[in-house]
């Protein structure tokens, strides 16, 4: 493991609870209606173009009088092009259900005239479950190698949602970030498997931003199959963020989990209460780290490193780089020991205006101020 980066993190205070479409409280008689898209005209192969289907299925399912309406993609290969799926939907329970493959499509051309940020949207959809265990492929590698400004920025974007769920789907290479949630109370994220190679530029794994109570939990970021690297964060959480749980993830190849860069705007940002546990690293050019930008708006406080165990390539494995206009307070350091990837190196740790406490083991020895 690799601590480097601005600032570093973790750990916080409360507890985090969300209720979300994941957690089912059934009502055993809640009415349901099932909306298949290939009875909207749906065609498999993954040659035709299929958003036309897609959102008259999606008008039926979201306009359904039942209390638990559902939208089926059946096990097969279907091409989408660019679409927004929005709210609000008269079901309390909104299913997507992607059991086969989604294939965006493979040339820039698709996205002209349309807003070139995202591939597949939900807008405004409350009581919204996401689920497969199908696949969403980007199919990115041909905006790779071009300027930022031209691809398309989000495998799969949901906005403004409450009580949501995303789970049991596998991403592969999106053109960028292949999760974004973004002003959205009440979700959970889990059983997702996101992989692109690592010399895709920007394939962030899960970005956050305005949202409050969200849960991500038992997903692999990066990958374990060899081909496959990430190419950015596994997860990054922006500004305007609050109650965030993250637990059980493998992340790596990639550059590890980030909070930030917070204060582009100069403006002060809340971001609290983000609690990271259970997460393997590996691999990746960071382990966790909390980056923010030179204006005076970001005191970083009460941030705790508990039971992190591993090894770092660079000799810097603790690194708490603070600004000199508003120092970090409040860090805590409590059973850390980082070791150095090579055999027979040392590790150090660097400190800049950082102030907090120590205790238990912790190695490399911390040079945090009191
Ligand atoms: C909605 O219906 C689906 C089956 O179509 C079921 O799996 C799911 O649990 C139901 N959700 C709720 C909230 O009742
Ligand atoms: C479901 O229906 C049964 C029998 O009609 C009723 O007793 C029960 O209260 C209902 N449950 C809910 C959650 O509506
Ligand atoms: C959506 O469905 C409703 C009811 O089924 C229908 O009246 C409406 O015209 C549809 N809208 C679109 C845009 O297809
Ligand atoms: C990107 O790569 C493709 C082939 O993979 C090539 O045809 C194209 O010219 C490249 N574009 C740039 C901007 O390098
Ligand atoms: C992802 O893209 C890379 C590069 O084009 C390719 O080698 C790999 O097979 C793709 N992964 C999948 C699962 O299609
Ligand atoms: C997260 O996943 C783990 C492992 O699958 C499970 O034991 C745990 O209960 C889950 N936590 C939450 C908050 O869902
Ligand atoms: C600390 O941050 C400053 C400013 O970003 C940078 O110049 C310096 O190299 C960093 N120091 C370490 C040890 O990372
Ligand atoms: C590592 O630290 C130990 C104990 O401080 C010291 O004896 C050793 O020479 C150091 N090794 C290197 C490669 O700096």
């Amino acid at each position: 493991m690799h601590l480097q980066g601005s600032y570093l993190f973790l750990v916080f205070l409360g507890t985090v609870s969300v209720f979300t479409a994941c957690s089912e409280h059934e009502h055993a008689n809640a009415t349901m209606a099932t909306f298949n898209v290939l009875d909207y005209g749906a065609v498999s192969g993954g040659h035709i173009d299929n958003a036309l289907a897609f959102l008259d299925a999606w008008n039926a399912t979201c306009s359904s009088e039942a209390e638990n309406s559902t939208l089926i993609i059946p096990r097969r290969r279907f091409l989408v092009n660019p679409t927004t799926f929005n709210g609000p939907c008269k079901a309390q329970s909104i299913n997507f259900v992607i059991l086969g493959r989604l294939l965006a499509p493979k040339s820039p051309e698709a996205w002209k005239d349309l807003d070139p940020g995202q591939w597949l949207a939900f807008h405004g959809v409350n009581g919204l479950k996401v689920a497969g265990p199908g696949t969403i492929n980007g199919r990115g590698k041909r905006w790779w190698n071009q300027s930022c400004r031209y691809h398309p920025k989000l495998a799969l974007k949901v906005l403004s949602c409450k009580k949501s769920c995303l789970r049991d789907i596998h991403f592969i290479n999106s053109s960028q970030a292949h999760v974004l949630i973004e002003g959205c109370d009440g979700i959970k994220i889990e059983n997702l498997i996101i992989e692109a190679p690592g010399n895709s530029p920007n394939t962030d794994g899960i970005h956050i931003q305005s949202s409050q109570n969200v849960i991500i939990n038992n997903t692999i970021i990066g990958s374990e199959y060899d081909y496959s690297l990430l190419g950015d964060d596994c997860i990054s959480i922006g500004d305007h963020i609050s109650n965030i749980a993250i637990s059980y993830i493998k992340c790596g190849p990639g550059h590890g989990i980030s909070i930030g860069s917070l204060g582009k705007s100069g403006n002060v940002v809340h971001v609290e209460n983000i609690h990271v546990s259970k997460v393997t690293l590996q691999g990746t050019t960071n382990g966790a780290r909390i980056k923010t930008w030179q204006p005076t708006g970001v005191h970083i406080s009460d941030v705790s490193f508990k039971n992190f165990y591993g090894t770092s390539s660079t000799n810097i494995a603790i690194n708490l780089n603070c600004s000199r206009s508003v120092p970090c307070t409040g860090i805590l350091l409590k059973s850390v020991y980082l070791r150095s990837a090579i055999v027979g190196q040392n590790v150090t740790s660097s400190c800049r205006n950082a102030y907090g406490i120590a205790f238990g083991l912790v190695r490399p020895s911390p040079c945090i101020q009191f």
